[in-house]
Parts: C-alpha cells; structure tokens; sequence
C-alpha cells in the first residue's frame, strides 16, 4: 500500500474512532479493507484510497472505520472482573444501595455482548437478592455489525466454548439451528444494546453504578484515553466503580480516577 493511502485511511479511522494504526499494521489495514473494497465495487485499495479523497462518501468510510474495529470479545473475559463483581460488587451495592434499590450498569465498547450477558447471568445467579431491584444494563459499542450481534445474542458452539461454564449454557442458552447457541430471553431482556461512539455523545444518558470499560482504551493515543477517562468519570455515581482492561490503566493517564487497592483493573472516583 502506498504510504499517503496508508495516511488517509488510518486518519480517517482515527478521526471517526479513536483508534490508532501504526505502520507495522498496514498488513492488517489491508486484508480488513479488501472486503471492503470489494462491496463498494472497487478493485484496489488505490481506488478506494481515490474514491475517499474524491467522494468522502459516508457509506464507505463507515464501513473503513467498521472494518478496523478489533471485536475479541468471550464470556466471563478474565474471570477476575466477573469473580469482583459477584463476591464484591454487587454485596456492596446491594447495601449502599439498599433504600433506593437501582444498579445501573454500562458495558462500554460491548463488542458483541458477551461481557454484558456475563453480568446478566451474574445477577440472574443472584435473583433472590436483587428482589424488588430494577437493574439495568447497557451495552454499547460502534461498530453496528457488534450491535446487531449482540441484541440477537446468537454464539457459535467456538463462542459460547470460551470462557462460559458448561452450567451457564444449559442454563441460560439454548440450541439452535447447528451449532448455534441464543442467550434465553429472560437473560436478553437484561440488557439494552445500543451503537454509540466513545469518541462523542456515548449514547448513554443518566448517571452509572459500574462501568465496564475494558481492552478498548489500549487501541487509543494518551489524549484520546484521557478524554475518554474524564468522560466517564462525569457520567459516574460517587462511589461508582470502573472496570478496565489487564493492560489498561488510569495511572498517567486520568486524575479523575484512583486503582481500588488490592484489586488489579478495579477504579474509584479520586
Ligand atoms: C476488543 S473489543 C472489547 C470487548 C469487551 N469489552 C471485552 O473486553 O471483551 C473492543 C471493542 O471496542 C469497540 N470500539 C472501538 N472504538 C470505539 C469507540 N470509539 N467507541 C465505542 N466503541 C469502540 C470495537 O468496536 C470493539 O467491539
């Protein structure tokens, strides 16, 4: 790929998403913009590159953007933030919470709603002791194609293999056509989906309990982190708790927020 297309399309991605491609990820660039290429009924890379500078038609660099979001996403990602959740979380809230009896909950960058139906299915465990709450849980994320995958709630027999414990499936899903597993509706109806960027409006309205930001803000620069941090930190209770990636950190990053000691990937409010 010729470097000034390599230019134009990784500041298009940035611009719209945040994330940042170096150059040593130009192979990516171009295995994930072929298809791209080839549904927009151009040949070559250079005439997309070209069609782009010429048209800047929406269509096409939503669909640029799209294709470079990286969507790894498996239940009960890490164990541990999930484990926290559980045994920490939600009996602290359960208490703090106790008069009011609301937990809002966001899944930032939900992919397709693996990490959003994982707490579902953690507060379905917990049913006798959320009696009487309203829980809500929300999911976002750009990408329009993880939305849709997520609001379905259909895994693969690989996907629902990574990370969910055999009694969970048997419990909360069940088989479709092949090897296709849905999430039952009681655990669907948990969550709300909803396509938003990080980057503007977060498409989120009213003030958070938990926020579940994980192996997103590792894709962005340092001021693209900060702005994303101090974002969330404004949408968050007093005593809310943020949740990020293993390799994700406010340290140097966000003053809004401070580690929770002894727990790895667990924030509050500084
Ligand atoms: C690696 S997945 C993480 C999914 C999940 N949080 C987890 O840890 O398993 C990263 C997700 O971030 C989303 N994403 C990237 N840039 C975003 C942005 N600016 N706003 C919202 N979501 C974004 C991608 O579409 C992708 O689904």
């Amino acid at each position: 790929m010729k470097p000034e297309d390599f230019e134009l399309f990784s500041t298009l991605v940035r611009q719209r998403s945040g994330l940042v491609l170096t150059p040593e990820k130009a192979y990516l660039l171009e295995s994930r913009l072929f298809p791209v290429a080839r549904k927009h009924n151009l040949k070559t890379l250079e005439d997309m590159a070209q069609a782009l500078r010429t048209k800047r038609e929406e269509a096409l660099m939503f669909d640029i953007t799209e294709a470079m979001t990286t969507n790894e996403s498996f239940f009960f990602r890490d164990l541990k933030p999930f484990a926290l959740f559980q045994k920490k979380i939600l009996p602290e809230m359960l208490t703090s919470r106790a008069a009011k009896k609301q937990l809002r909950i966001w899944s930032a960058a939900a992919s397709s709603g693996q990490e959003a139906y994982s707490l579902a299915m953690i507060c379905a465990e917990e049913a006798a002791r959320l009696q009487g709450w309203k829980v809500e849980i929300i999911g976002t994320d750009l990408s329009r194609e993880m939305i849709t995958r997520a609001k379905a709630g259909i895994y693969s027999q690989f996907e629902v293999q990574r990370g969910l414990p055999v009694t969970h499936l048997v419990k909360y899903f069940q088989q479709i056509a092949g090897d296709k597993w849905q999430i039952k509706d009681n655990i669907r109806q948990m969550v709300q989906f909803r396509e938003s960027n990080l980057l503007s409006d977060f498409g989120v309205t009213g003030i958070f309990d938990v926020v579940y930001c994980r192996n997103v803000l590792i894709y962005f620069d340092l001021p693209t982190k900060t702005r994303v941090l101090n974002a969330i930190a404004a949408i968050m209770a007093p005593d809310g708790l943020l949740l990020l990636g293993g390799a994700e950190t406010v340290l140097g990053v966000c003053d809004k927020f401070k580690p929770s000691p002894g727990e790895h990937g667990l924030y509050v409010l500084a």
